[in-house]
């Protein structure tokens, strides 16, 4: 026997029995390695939640652009400010109700504000354009007038200051209402039943078109849905988001960059965008440049508050595309839209529109975008469901 041989076969078992126990712990290190990856995004996200369920100071820093204003998310007031010149009064809103379900105040007396602002729709219309006097088509979509008292400006372009201005504009618009404010006020002072209630509301019978939009704007300042499930989240009941809602909302204010235009308790900025809606020469492609002129206004519309989006399809100032539901807008911005195709032919003097520099590709994911839908559907509101009412 060769003594050396013997400790050769000893000691290359031993080496067999020591690579086993290293090729073991090798794979469980790599499997803890593994596990460890695998959990720390789910625990990380975990964790997001919930910070989020705090208060909104520890909620995760914004990253926006320098110097642009964000304000705070943050519930709906139950009404907005009512004007030292038009103050809220039960009679005035009730008279405001019927006459914005009345069609005698248009031109043809067939077509209510109620017409296009529906209840049942959402307070608009579903169409993609407005379909109005004469059943002449508009080029703009007929926004919804819930939550409008709180707005500073109306309109896509923004041309009316108040609701009482508003009101005049809508019924006096020749594709819309077509009335003429004072022979519709002087025909409803014929109606028997109208005298007591602007008695009831200005303290005599008298009835002018000022009463008129007066009412209908006091009306429209009570409707307002300050209950969603964002105001009761952003109020404190931090258990009522799923954790898909709060990566959504983690999602809106960061990684998407929504937050950048819509903010606030309205989530709009209040201000004027040009997104790639419009095309040069095509429809309404002026927007806020028709009110200032200023060739960075072209093709730019108001930002639209966020609130009932899940009820008033179609989108966009101009009501864009065929079955683009909220989900195939979410898939626009994520590519960041487009820049207006430079028209083949120029057919004015109004500048090309340029793509809002705030807009940018998001590259977010699938998932990341049912997060984000799975957000903005907490700003429905309960129906407003509102049953016409009965006229004078
Ligand atoms: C034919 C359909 C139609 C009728 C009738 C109509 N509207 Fe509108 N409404 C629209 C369209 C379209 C717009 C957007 C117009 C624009 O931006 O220039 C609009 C805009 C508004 C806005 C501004 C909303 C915002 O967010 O800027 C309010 C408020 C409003 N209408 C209330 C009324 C009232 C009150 C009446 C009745 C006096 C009325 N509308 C009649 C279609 C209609
Ligand atoms: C540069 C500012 C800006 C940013 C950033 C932005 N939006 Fe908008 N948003 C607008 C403007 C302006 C419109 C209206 C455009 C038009 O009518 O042509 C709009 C319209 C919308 C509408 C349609 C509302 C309606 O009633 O028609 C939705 C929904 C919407 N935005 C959601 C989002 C979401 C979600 C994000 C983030 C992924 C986002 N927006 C980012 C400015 C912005």
């Amino acid at each position: 026997m060769n003594p050396d041989g013997i400790i050769d076969r000893n000691s290359s078992r031993l080496a067999r029995r020591e690579s086993i126990v290293f090729v073991a712990i090798v794979a469980a290190t790599a499997a803890f390695i593994a596990l460890v990856y695998t959990l720390a995004p789910i625990i990380e996200r975990a964790r997001l939640v919930e910070r989020y369920r705090g208060p909104q100071s520890q909620w995760p820093a914004l990253a926006t652009p320098d110097g642009l204003y964000i304000e705070a998310l943050a519930p709906l007031p139950a009404r907005p400010d009512f004007p030292v010149d038009n103050p809220f009064s039960e009679a005035k809103a009730s008279l405001g109700k019927r006459l914005f379900f009345d069609p005698r105040l248009s031109g043809s007396n067939q077509i209510a504000c109620a017409s296009c602002h529906d209840p049942s729709l959402g307070w608009a219309d579903g169409r993609h354009k407005a379909v109005g006097h004469d059943r002449q088509l508009g080029d703009l979509n007929t926004p919804t007038v819930l939550n409008a008292g709180f707005k500073d400006r109306l309109f896509w372009d923004g041309r009316a200051a108040d609701l009482e201005t508003q009101v005049i504009a809508s019924w006096s618009n020749p594709i819309e209402m077509a009335g003429i404010p004072e022979d519709a006020a002087r025909q409803l002072g014929e109606v028997a039943g109208y005298g007591p209630l602007f008695t009831d509301a200005y303290g005599d019978p008298s009835i002018t078109a000022a009463r008129i939009a007066r009412a209908i704007a006091t009306f429209m300042r009570t409707l307002n849905t300050p209950n969603t499930r964002f105001d009761r989240f952003m109020r404190g009941e931090h258990a009522i988001f799923t954790a898909a809602e709060i990566r959504g909302l983690d999602l809106f204010r960061g990684k998407a960059n929504c937050i950048r235009c819509h903010h606030g308790a309205l989530l709009s900025d209040g201000d004027f965008h040009h997104l790639g809606t419009s095309v040069h020469g095509v429809g309404d492609y002026l927007g806020r440049y028709r009110e200032t002129g200023a060739p960075e206004d072209v093709g730019a519309f108001a930002t639209p508050g966020l609130r009932n989006i899940g009820r008033t399809a179609p989108y966009m100032h101009n009501g864009f595309g065929d079955g683009i539901d909220l989900e195939s807008l979410l898939a626009l911005y994520n590519m960041g839209w487009w820049q207006n195709a430079p028209p083949t032919e120029k057919v004015s003097d109004v500048p090309l529109a340029r793509l809002s520099p705030l807009i940018e590709p998001l590259g977010l994911s699938r998932a990341e975008l049912d997060d984000l839908a799975a957000f903005l559907r907490t700003l429905d509101g309960n129906s407003l469901y509102m049953p016409q009412p009965d006229l004078p």
